[in-house]
């Protein structure tokens, strides 16, 4: 039996990159695996616009010990991956599939072999599609089947899995299905469920959490909260409004259940300012109370710079083509706040702000706010179109430039008290990104997904190296 107690005993940081199962695992129907609602969406969807899937990706499920070598090699302690539901229930809920059960403990044992604390996530945005056509998280019932299927996981991997998290960005993941339209079942524009959405991925999260305190699993559970640090342009006439209401939509629905304990105060308001209410029960109150997360994982990859609302219609701007678009992400929500455009900040070809000092404002801002024991930056990187050489190798100074400005601000938020003791690059090994395909990479891995996934370590594969060797040497 390993010991969580053991995790930061030699180090007092973990080094790691992560992925996700559909994005890198492929075996999409092997080992009975059942089907899930990326693998239906993706096959016969005609929003998905890139006309590529996870069927292959990767190739995690088959390739697992390359990679897991690979990482080692690079000098890093931990690895992040999330279990695929519908390998282990393929249904969600019901019978449970023995062949996914040894799928995960080999990649588990392995990681222990070779030196990587695995870092298990059990939802990354993948439903099983039977759950999926019950109304998905609208359904409250799902919140119990995510608990048994949890449950599963904890008894089977709990003894050597230290580093637990739920649910991979319930906001994000909520915002892309219910307002963009990008994710399965792609509604646009739906605040009433978007709300809903998270409610209830936030209860299911605290039944899970409970379940795995009562079992007394000697680890950490928490939930992983895309950063959403709220900045407020400065020509903002209601610069109170807009914060609390950019705060609550971003940041604390989520937030103060994971680690408070209970929903914030300011629900009601801003719900019923949105025209919107919440399916609840009296019981929940009590099951956010004793379903509070041990640590905060957080992704960090920017923040969200917002003025006032105006009385033009509601619309979102998502950029899903990269530089065949020129389109700028945000949202505009009527009479409530917008997206603002600051002139300052570069951005990337998918129209994202590039400012690497929001890892020190986010972080000291959680701190401050939230109290957490812990925080594990548990994805952070940089999405870009990527061309190798004859050799497959890959230059991607940019990754490089932005990452070690990205770590300088963590370092110093680290230096100040914030007890941040982790950090995952995102991502381990090229994948697929949702909606972006194949065209927009993140790993520290380049994988050659046309020629027979050739694997070939990038320049920051190797800077990242020296980078963990240099902290640990103290230099
Ligand atoms: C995070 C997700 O939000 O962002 C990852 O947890 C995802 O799964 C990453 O790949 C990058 O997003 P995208 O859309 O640029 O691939």
């Amino acid at each position: 039996m390993r010991k969580f107690s053991e995790v930061f005993k030699d180090k007092d940081f973990l080094w790691g990159s992560g992925t996700a199962a559909y994005q890198c695992e492929g075996a999409w129907d092997q080992e009975k695996k059942g089907l899930g609602e990326w693998d239906y969406f993706n096959h016969k969807s005609n929003l998905n616009i890139n006309h590529v899937n996870g069927d292959v990706s990767a190739d995690f499920f088959h390739k697992y010990k390359e990679y897991i070598d690979l990482l080692a090699a690079d000098h890093q302690n931990t690895f992040r991956f999330s279990i695929a539901w519908d390998r282990i229930i393929p249904n969600g809920v019901g019978e449970v599939n023995q062949e996914g059960i040894e799928f995960y403990n080999r990649v588990i044992n392995y990681c222990i072999e070779k030196g990587l604390e695995p870092n298990v996530s059990l939802f990354h945005y993948d439903l099983p599609y039977e759950l999926a056509i019950q109304g998905g998280w609208l359904n409250r019932k799902l919140t119990d089947y995510f608990a048994s299927y949890a449950e599963v996981c904890f008894k089977n991997f709990g003894d050597r899995v230290k580093i637990w998290c739920t649910i991979n960005e319930p906001r994000y993941y909520s915002y892309c299905v219910n307002i963009v339209g990008n994710y399965p079942p792609n509604r646009k524009l739906d605040f009433q469920s978007y709300f809903q959405y998270q409610y209830n991925l936030m209860l299911a999260s605290a039944k899970a959490v409970r379940i795995f305190h009562d079992l007394k699993i000697d680890g950490i559970i928490g939930i992983v909260h895309d950063n959403g640090n709220v900045e407020i342009d400065p020509t903002t006439k209601n610069i109170k409004k807009v914060h609390l209401f950019g705060d609550f939509f971003y940041n604390r629905q989520i937030l103060c259940p994971a680690l408070l304990g209970k929903m914030p105060e300011e629900t009601e308001k801003v719900i019923n300012d949105f025209n919107c209410m919440l399916y609840k029960k009296e019981i929940d109150q009590k099951i956010f109370a004793e379903g509070k997360g041990d640590y905060l994982g957080l992704n960090l990859y920017n923040r969200q710079y917002l003025t006032d609302g105006t009385d033009k219609e509601t619309k979102v701007f998502h950029n899903n083509k990269g530089c065949k678009s020129k389109i700028t992400e945000g949202i505009r929500i009527k009479n409530v706040f917008e997206t603002s455009f600051d002139p300052n900040v570069k951005r990337n070809k998918w129209g994202r702000e590039e400012l690497p000092r929001v890892m020190y404002t986010a972080l000291k801002e959680i701190q401050q706010s939230y109290n957490p024991n812990l925080i594990l930056i548990t994805e952070n990187g940089h999405g870009g179109y990527e061309t190798a050489d004859s050799k497959g190798f890959v230059k991607d100074d940019k990754r490089i430039e932005l990452t070690s400005k990205f770590l300088h601000y963590l370092l110093k938020a680290k230096s100040e008290g914030v007890k941040v003791h982790g950090y995952y690059h995102w991502s381990a090994m090229d994948l697929y990104s949702w909606i972006n395909g194949y065209d927009k990479r993140y790993g520290l891995i380049r994988v050659d997904f046309k020629n027979n996934l050739a694997l070939t370590p990038k320049k920051s594969y190797y800077w990242y190296r020296d980078f963990i060797d240099q902290y640990f040497s103290g230099a």
